[in-house]
């Protein structure tokens, strides 16, 4: 199934959009639903009136781990689509009825029967991961990886039975080099974003630049 990320918000500004340290990734294809919600709820508002994409009537919204720089914006997710599903890893399970979402915690594997979406299971019971069946095969969005995104990526590939993705986008958090020639060895492409750092960006630019895709607020990557 042809797939959209449409990039909300990332750390690195494009103009006519609001930006601030945060992540957060609106996919559309065989499924809507968001993937992190950003710190501020203004900038998920502004940035999708201008890049021209509704965030109601989403089908689940995903959660990768207990930071603000991802849930920030959730309440407001909630207020546009109440009841709506939201996957997270186990934590504040209050908070988030409170905000208006009916929580969900998801183990290792499918994430619904047959749906082509797998995750990660909370990898050092902190942060999950999200792989999407594509047309171009398996997309692995990440939040922030601090478990490390090639542990998180091979999570992934374990969890969906994919001996390789296609991409991985997401915030790699100042990652060891290591784990990024790691990562190359279980992806097609590498996209860094978020918290991954310039270092991680210049890295995978140099040395794997058939790989490398560059992301920004407003991104969109087609697979
Ligand atoms: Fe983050």
């Amino acid at each position: 199934m042809r797939t959209e990320l449409v990039v909300l918000d990332d750390n690195v500004p494009s103009r006519g959009l609001l930006n601030e340290w945060g992540w957060s990734v609106l996919v559309e294809g065989r499924h809507r639903f968001i993937f992190d919600a950003d710190t501020n709820p203004l900038v998920l508002a502004h940035n999708s009136k201008i890049l021209g994409v509704s965030l109601r009537n989403l089908d689940f919204g995903f959660l990768s781990h207990w930071h603000h720089d991802h849930y920030g914006g959730f309440q407001y997710i909630a207020e546009l689509n109440p009841g709506l599903k939201l996957y997270v890893p186990p934590g504040n399970l209050a908070m988030v009825m409170r905000w208006g979402f009916e929580p969900a915690v998801a183990g290792k594997g499918a994430l619904r029967e047959g749906d082509g979406l797998w995750v990660s299971g909370p990898v050092d019971d902190f942060e999950q991961a999200l792989g999407i069946e594509t047309s171009s095969g398996l997309v692995v969005i990440v939040g922030c990886s601090h478990p490390g995104v090639d542990r998180l990526t091979e999570a992934v590939l374990e969890a969906s039975g994919y001996g390789k993705a296609h991409a991985v986008v997401g915030g790699f958090h100042y990652p060891k080099l290591r784990a990024l020639d790691r990562l190359a060895e279980m992806s097609e492409l590498i996209a860094p974003a978020h918290c991954s750092g310039d270092d991680a960006k210049r890295y995978v630019m140099r040395r794997y630049p058939e790989k490398f895709v560059e992301v920004r607020t407003g991104s969109v990557l087609e697979f």
